[in-house]
């Protein structure tokens, strides 16, 4: 292993590498550091794969990843770091250029949100796994519960305070997760506690159970959109994304704090990275 100096401890996190007080852009490529170490010059890069508006990008910005490119077959304006408008099946940027790489398939295929059309949506997570497979760097893929990746992790609402269960799997590679302890589900969206985010809005039918469940879940629904302001706003505080201006689009995204979550996992136990320690 090669030697790793202090210095670049705070070249990653700041952006500084210490070894000679040099000012590292976000977006600058990938430098070579001044100490011969593999810190990259204190730039640590991820790719976002289906990164739609950026609520994963968002988390692992949060972890501490300096650098963070998007590809979405969609246009994205308010994805918050370099984007590209292109096919994440067949990337036009090299997954060996990164440190780590997130992928988000569409769920579409196996989302219980989407089940009378699963037959219409295609399954992208065979040729997304096989490219990063070919990459040969750390990867974490994230779906609904059903679809069909290996369950290393679930992560849950109510692991991070939010105000929505939304259960998540994740197939992760080249570094290990902690499963955190999954608190019961102790709160209702027939009393407005909680929230489903899918969809462009959370008053879709079929969110609340039975038939008097579901009539007083929607009344209260309608109390607290208006004490948030409208349902943009319900959306971001119950999934904590604030960049985005787009309820569709935040319904599709992963809570940031879940990726925050895995990024901060990656750098602690990284066999690389877990020598500087998690970024502050
Ligand atoms: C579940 S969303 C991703 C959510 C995102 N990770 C987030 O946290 O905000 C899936 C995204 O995949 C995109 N998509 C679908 N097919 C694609 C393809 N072949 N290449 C790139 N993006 C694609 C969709 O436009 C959509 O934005």
């Amino acid at each position: 292993m090669e030697d790793i100096s202090p210095g670049c401890r705070d070249g990653r996190t700041r952006l500084l590498c210490a070894a000679e007080r040099r000012v590292l852009l976000p977006h600058q490529a990938r430098g070579d550091c001044p100490l011969g170490c593999r810190c990259g010059g204190g730039v640590v890069r991820a790719l976002d794969l289906f990164c739609c508006d950026g609520g994963a990008a968002m988390g692992l910005r949060n972890a501490g990843f300096d650098n963070i490119v998007g590809i979405d077959i969609d246009p994205h304006p308010n994805y918050p770091f370099d984007f590209i408008q292109g096919d994440a099946t067949n990337p036009p940027v090299d997954p060996k250029d990164f440190d780590f790489i997130w992928a988000s398939p569409p769920c579409q295929a196996f989302s219980d949100a989407t089940i009378n059309t699963h037959h219409l949506h295609q399954n992208l997570i065979p040729q997304t796994r096989k490219l990063l497979e070919a990459s040969g760097k750390p990867y974490c893929i994230e779906n609904v519960p059903k679809a069909p990746i290996k369950k290393h992790l679930v992560l849950c609402g109510a692991m991070f305070g939010l105000k929505t269960y939304r259960h998540r799997h994740f197939e992760i590679s080249g570094f290990r997760t902690e499963q955190p302890r999954h608190p019961n589900h102790l709160k209702k969206s027939s009393n407005g506690d909680i929230f489903c985010i899918c969809g462009s809005s959370p008053l879709m039918p079929g969110h609340f159970g039975n038939k008097l469940k579901r009539k007083q879940g929607r009344v209260k629904l309608k109390e607290k959109i208006s004490e948030a302001g409208g349902v943009l706003k319900l959306y971001q505080e119950t999934m904590g994304i604030y960049h985005s201006t787009k309820p569709l689009f935040i319904a599709e995204a992963v809570p940031p704090s879940y990726s925050e979550y895995i990024g901060k996992e990656f750098f602690r136990t990284h066999t690389f990275y877990k020598q500087l320690g998690v970024p502050k």
